[in-house]
């Protein structure tokens, strides 16, 4: 707190450098000094970007404000510093996590209102990053057909400051330049990149299926946000009314990428867990901004890292997961958005979180059982599928042979699997097995045979299922006899329902 630095790059002839743009927030009288042999541009820069702060909804810090371009020698001409010294500012002040934008470079000039314009000499710009060694670079929307010209670096583009910290906040995706995610490619990372893991996929391969919330549990590098980031690629495309409702959510929080249609792929959201309330279930005055819950609505909210989000976050999370709507209030009463999301968790079991588990923890039963009882009861209650995950081994990581299954071939029997749900729920109005009341599946003419649900009775007779997680286990029975093709679950569907549900056997 109180100093950070981000990443820019300043021209010298047609040579791109790269700069780093430090803020560092002190007590005293509210004011701004830059050093680093600035031109006038750069003064003109303090108030612009003082304007697109304020008016992108975010707090000008009351501090004084020392803005210092490193190399000191290298003369710094324009406005291409804009959007970083702005985040240098938002991250010196805590209004972003400081470690979100490490490595990244950031271009782009700011309007008043917050726009992000287009800069001169974006491309020899970007070549200076990547020749540096810097993997992402971001810049301003009006230059990212010019800049994913530069091989060896990912380009990512904005539109407004407000697309910016939104992303770094809360995971709303940047743009991506054109030409680079092909027609029908969902874009987004793939499962073609996760090695081994054949519980991990097997789970998010059910939880999309069926709808059910997932949660990931294991030690730092098990690939628990590999697997999470990659959910929304196994999903179906959203129907006309869903990519409706998903784009005016997206509309009245200002994130529709210019020029782009209705939204047609499910949404993902990842709030950090610093994130305050507001940005979780929205707020603020006049008309209020949708929050992630409602920014995830008919995709994914994935909660990292969670049981480290507060409890008033947790808390505030809810009532929007049981209802699928999210009161916000607003200066004058309340309004209301839609919230109905699949909600992924990750974990660390335990505090400690030794990279190699269970092995070298060294915390006691009691901190453990606390650590995740965090989550428990807001949460961890609703979720149906928990699995644990140990880390790749070395064999399946480095395998070269065959291919790891893509998200498309997933995503096909996903979509298959999601029909034969709706088909036999569609006389009740319930379109996947998640959303299927426990009684509706225990009563006639769902109930199974006795012979094919004896564990689960032994179980639930020895305490060691409760009465909830009975039901949990036979909707994700019925899911797996989806994926697989049979009209109703067997007593291996049970059986790996129940692994599924308790994370035995992991
Ligand atoms: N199964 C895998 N296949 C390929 N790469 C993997 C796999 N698991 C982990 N990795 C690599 O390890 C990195 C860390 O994985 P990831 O961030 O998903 O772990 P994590 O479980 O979320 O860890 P943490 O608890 O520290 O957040 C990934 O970026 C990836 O490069
Ligand atoms: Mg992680
Ligand atoms: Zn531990």
């Amino acid at each position: 707190m109180g100093y950070a630095k981000i990443l820019s790059v300043g021209l010298a002839g047609v040579a791109g450098h790269v700069v780093e743009v430090e803020a560092d927030l002190a007590p005293g009288l509210p004011a701004v000094v830059i050093s680093g042999l600035p031109d006038t541009a750069l003064h003109e820069a303090r108030d612009r970007v003082r304007a697109a702060i304020v008016n992108s909804g975010q707090k000008w810090p009351n501090r004084r404000i020392t803005l210092n371009l490193l190399p000191a020698t290298l003369p710094k001409y324009g406005s291409a510093f804009d959007l970083a010294i702005a985040a240098a500012v938002l991250a010196g002040s805590g209004e972003l996590p400081p470690v979100a934008l490490d490595a990244t470079v950031i271009l782009g000039e700011l309007g008043l209102d917050g726009t992000v314009r287009p800069v001169r000499g974006t491309l020899p710009m970007v070549a200076a990053a990547a020749r540096a060694g810097y993997p992402r670079v971001v810049v301003p929307a009006g230059n990212a057909a010019e800049a994913a010209v530069i091989p060896g670096v990912r380009v990512r583009a904005v539109d407004t400051l407000h697309r910016l910290v939104a992303h770094v906040r809360d995971g709303v995706p940047l743009l991506v330049p054109p030409g680079q995610s092909p027609a029908g490619d969902p874009g987004g990372p793939d499962l073609s990149d996760v090695a081994g893991q054949p519980l991990g996929r097997r789970a998010l391969e059910i939880a999309a299926a069926g709808g059910h919330h997932l949660a990931l549990l294991g030690p730092p590098g098990a690939g628990k946000t590999m697997l999470a980031e990659r959910l929304p690629s196994i999903l179906p495309e959203l129907d006309d009314g869903a990519a409706l409702e998903v784009t005016a959510l997206h509309s009245i929080a200002g994130l529709l990428p210019p020029g782009g249609g209705l939204l047609r792929r499910p949404p993902f959201q990842a709030p950090h867990h610093t994130a305050t309330v507001p940005a979780l279930v929205g707020g603020g005055s006049g008309l209020a901004r949708p929050g992630a819950v409602s920014l995830a609505h008919r995709g994914v909210l994935f909660l990292d890292e969670a049981p480290e989000f507060g409890k008033g976050a947790l808390e505030a999370l809810r009532q929007p997961l049981e209802s699928g709507r999210v009161r916000v209030a607003r200066t004058r009463g309340a309004t209301e958005y839609p919230a109905r999301s699949q909600l992924v968790l990750a974990a660390n079991p335990c505090p400690c979180a030794k990279p190699s588990g269970d092995v070298d923890c060294e915390c006691t039963p009691q901190a453990r059982r606390r650590y995740l009882g965090r989550l428990s009861g807001p949460l961890l209650d609703r979720v149906d599928v928990q699995v644990g995950l140990m880390p790749v081994r070395a064999a399946e990581l480095l395998q070269t042979g065959t291919p790891h299954e893509s998200s498309a071939a997933v995503a096909a029997r996903v979509v298959e699997a999601r029909r034969a749900a709706a088909d036999r729920w569609a006389a009740t109005g319930h379109r996947v097995n998640a959303e299927v009341p426990g009684p509706h599946l225990r009563r006639p003419p769902w109930h199974l045979p006795a012979r094919v649900t004896q564990e689960l009775r032994r179980r639930l007779d020895t305490g060691s299922l409760s009465a909830r997680g009975y039901d949990r286990v036979l909707r994700l029975s019925w899911t797996i006899a989806d994926l697989d093709g049979r009209d109703r679950p067997d007593q291996h569907d049970i059986g790996e329902a129940i692994q599924l549900r308790t994370g035995e056997g992991t």
